[in-house]
This record gives C-alpha cells, structure tokens and sequence, in this order.
C-alpha cells in the first residue's frame, strides 16, 4: 500500500471505469475511511449512501446533467449533509460552512484512499440536487453535496496541471 503522501501526489480523477465489482470489504474500508474524516466539533452532519443498482445509478447520472460516465461505476457514493446537526452547537457557522466543510474532508478521504487501494473514482458536484435528492429519497433536512462514482480504472489520463505555487501561496514570516 503506497503511504499517505504519494497517495494525495498521484491521485487524479478516473471517469472510465471496467466491469470488475468492488468486493464487500472494499466497501466497508472505504466507508471506514471516510467517516474518519474530521468535523467542526465532531458533529459528523453527514450521511452516506452507497449506490450498486443500475437503475438508480442510470437516473443519477441523468441528474448529474447526463455525466453518464457515473452510471458506468460499479460504486456510486453519495454523500449528503445534514445541516442542523451542525447548526444544534454552531448555528449558521455549522449550518453554512462546517457542513461543507465536513462533508467535503470525507469527500477527498474516499478519493484518497480508493486511489490507494488501486481503484479510482471522481468528485461529482454537478448535479440537479432536487432531482438527486428524490432519487436517494433524501429524508428532510438530508442534502447531497457530492456523487463519487468508485471502481476500478479503466482509462487512465494525465493529472491537469496546478497553478504555479507563487499564484497561490503567499508566506508571511
Ligand atoms: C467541488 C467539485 C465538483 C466537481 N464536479 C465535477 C463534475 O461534476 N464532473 C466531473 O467530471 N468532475 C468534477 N470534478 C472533478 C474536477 O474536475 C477535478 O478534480 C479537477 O479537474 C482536477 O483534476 P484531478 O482530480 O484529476 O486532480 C469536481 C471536483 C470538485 C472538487
């Protein structure tokens, strides 16, 4: 298993996936990992629901504005915020920002450590979140924030480039 530095060096997003499913204890570790994620207070606002029927997949990736790549996935996982857990101890800071903030540390958890494991998978922010809500039959208060479809590589691409550091980092000493 490569260590955690070279994980986050060599992760970049895959969109095409092969037909091999995850196994069940592939699953479970990359669930693990996520809720290790951390969270304004340790609220953990956040709710995982973990995708394999095509049917549901098919209509998410319609949702995601016809992204169909992420009904190729064996694996979508849709993570979802709930705010007022947040908002109970913080008020608008956790309802408008930890929950954000927390659903989106486990979000690149699940990236992270899929890559890791010799899998690949996508951040999906772009979607029709009514329309996902009704799909994941979302209770009140439950809102998606990211679909990541998950499952082995199939294609793999060059990583886009970054900023040059001096654009985006500036030191005060
Ligand atoms: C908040 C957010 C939303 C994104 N939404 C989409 C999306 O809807 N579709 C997609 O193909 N990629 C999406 N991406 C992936 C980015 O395009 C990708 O991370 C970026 O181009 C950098 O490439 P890399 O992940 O390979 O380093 C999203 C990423 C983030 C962080």
């Amino acid at each position: 298993m490569m260590d955690a530095i070279e994980a986050l060096l060599t992760r970049k997003s895959v969109r095409s996936f092969t037909d091999k499913p995850l196994t069940e204890e592939q699953i479970e570790q990359l669930l693990k990992v996520m809720v290790a994620a951390p969270s304004g207070g340790n609220r953990q606002p956040w709710r995982i629901i973990v995708v394999q029927n095509q049917q549901v997949k098919d209509e998410l990736a319609k949702a995601a504005l016809d992204q169909h790549f992420i009904a190729t996935a064996p694996v979508i996982f849709a993570v979802c915020r709930a705010p007022e857990e947040s908002a109970a101890r913080y008020r608008d800071l956790g309802r408008n920002l930890y929950s954000f903030q927390d659903t989106a540390a486990m979000t690149e958890n699940l990236l992270v450590a899929a890559h890791a494991m010799g899998l690949g998978g996508c951040w999906v922010g772009a979607f029709k979140d009514k329309e996902v809500s009704q799909i994941l039959e979302c209770p009140p208060d439950v809102y998606p924030v990211a679909l990541i479809p998950i499952g082995f590589p199939a294609k793999v691409k060059g990583k886009p480039q970054r900023r040059p550091m001096k654009e985006v980092v500036r030191f005060i000493r």
